[in-house]
């Protein structure tokens, strides 16, 4: 078959600081999948776009042309409004576990596909699968019917969605080119929009944790994410969160779905609490919104129906809160974890051994650095170095103390656990934390983008 262009002249048009077509663009991004353009004519035009950019447009037509490089899901005929979230990742981020079915359990049917931890962030299937017969591998109709059943699911993303984002990401991870603004972008929104949600909300993450350490880079990310979803009809929000310190007081699989639980049963760490909360009214205030403007129906209801407005008020009006406290939510997460083979009141792994980390002086803790908590919980064994690697469910690093807590000398900061003791003298090594004067206290919720 004769190709309608050729590699050279798309990567020569950004090379020289052109604009790409739309027809370019579907076509290169199409060929790369089929293998017609060559991974080193990929990696030229990958290095072009790092340089030169893509322009608003540009980058609406790659994202478009990446989604449609696989299957889309559609949930429109649930009977209820769908919303997602998805997190550039931090150490100790665990907020999926309770916000999905937070969120399920006020009628709004959440979709969530996730993946693995690679480095020192964890990955939501890694935390789940600690879970006594937790399955991550669902196929599309047992999916379909969990989110018809109990209205959340969280499952590992089939090879199905944007496959041409699986072959780039891993030519960029070699040729110097994921730290890209547009190329982030649309790598990310390529495989939201895939989940065939109506609305989205995006938890970009900065600081020393976080992908973007940067607050400016963070937040031109997370404007330029949202202005990917609008432009294809999904209503899409961010909040830029701090990652300088990790969320909770646990990092690492079992350990924090432990943690999650106790936010489930109205309890858990205030940070954790705060950002699911303030996560799920975004989720539900863009559900209410779609329900209002686009009739998405309720359960039981079809769009122009009266309730519906109702409905939409509704949502808009819940305090996301309340149901961590009567035990809704909860009601979903059991449910929601026995559809997928888990047990929900079996016993958790603990790791075999563990350790603990004292404060050599009195003072205030004024920094526990999140990239470094993030690096001990992987060498304990509760993260990857490498994507073949496994990972221990029971390892990882609980902090007995966070910024702004008083310690005195011989306190316990912080406890190692690990089924492998070899491995305490590398973690201690990574940790990094500051005694001093009490600090002024820092926020967690920076800036919402709409
Ligand atoms: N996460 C993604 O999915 N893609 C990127 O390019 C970076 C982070």
């Amino acid at each position: 078959m004769s190709e309608p262009f050729d590699a050279v002249d798309v990567i020569q048009t950004k090379r020289d600081k052109g604009t790409l077509s739309d027809a370019q663009i579907d076509w290169v991004i199409d060929a790369y999948t089929r293998g017609v353009v060559a991974e080193e004519q990929m990696a030229a035009l990958a290095m072009a776009i790092f340089l030169n950019d893509l322009n608003p447009d540009e980058l609406n037509r790659w994202t478009a042309a990446m989604l449609n490089s696989g299957e889309h899901l559609n949930y429109s005929d649930l009977p209820g409004p769908t919303a997602d979230k998805h997190s550039t990742g931090g150490v100790g981020d665990k907020i999926t576990l309770p916000l999905a079915p937070l969120v399920a359990s006020f009628g709004v049917i959440v979709p969530q596909l996730s993946g693995r931890g690679l480095g020192h962030t964890g990955g939501t299937l890694d935390k789940l699968e600690a879970i006594p017969g937790w399955r991550a591998a669902l196929t599309n109709d047992e999916m379909r019917h969990q989110l018809a059943e109990i209205g959340a699911v969280i499952c590992q993303a089939g090879s199905g969605l944007a496959p041409a984002d699986r072959k780039l990401y891993a030519l960029r991870d070699v040729t110097a080119t994921v730290d890209c603004i547009p190329l982030i972008a649309s790598s990310i929104m390529s495989k939201k929009l895939a989940e065939g949600t109506d609305a989205l909300v995006l938890d970009v993450k900065y600081g020393s944790g976080a992908f973007m350490r940067d607050y400016d880079k963070a937040k031109e990310l997370a404007t330029t994410l949202v202005a990917i979803g609008k432009d294809a009809g999904v209503n899409t929000t961010a909040l830029l969160t701090n990652m300088e310190t990790p969320l909770g007081l646990t990092v690492g699989n079992a350990l924090e779905v432990r943690e999650a639980v106790e936010v489930l049963a109205g309890g858990g760490p205030e940070d954790v609490v705060e950002l699911t909360v303030a996560l799920a009214r975004e989720m539900l205030e863009c559900a209410s919104e779609n329900v209002a403007t686009m009739g998405v129906p309720a359960a039981g209801l079809h769009p122009g129906e009266s309730k519906t407005n109702k409905f939409a008020m509704w949502l808009a009006e819940q305090d996301p809160a309340e149901n961590l406290k009567n035990g809704k939510a909860m009601d979903v997460w059991r449910s929601m974890i026995a559809a997928q083979g888990g047990n929900p009141d079996a016993e958790l792994p603990w790791a075999k051994a563990t350790e603990t980390v004292t404060a050599s002086e009195s003072g205030y803790i004024t920094q526990i650095d999140a990239l470094s908590v993030g690096i001990a919980a992987r060498r304990l064994g509760a993260g990857r170095a490498r994507k073949e690697d496994s990972v221990q469910a029971g390892a990882g690093v609980v902090l007995h103390k966070k910024p702004g807590d008083k310690v005195k000398a011989g306190e316990v900061i912080f406890e190692l656990h690990t089924d492998t003791p070899e491995k305490f003298a590398r973690a201690r090594e990574a940790l990094n934390w500051e005694i001093g004067p009490k600090p002024e206290p820092s926020t967690l919720i920076a800036e919402r983008i709409a």
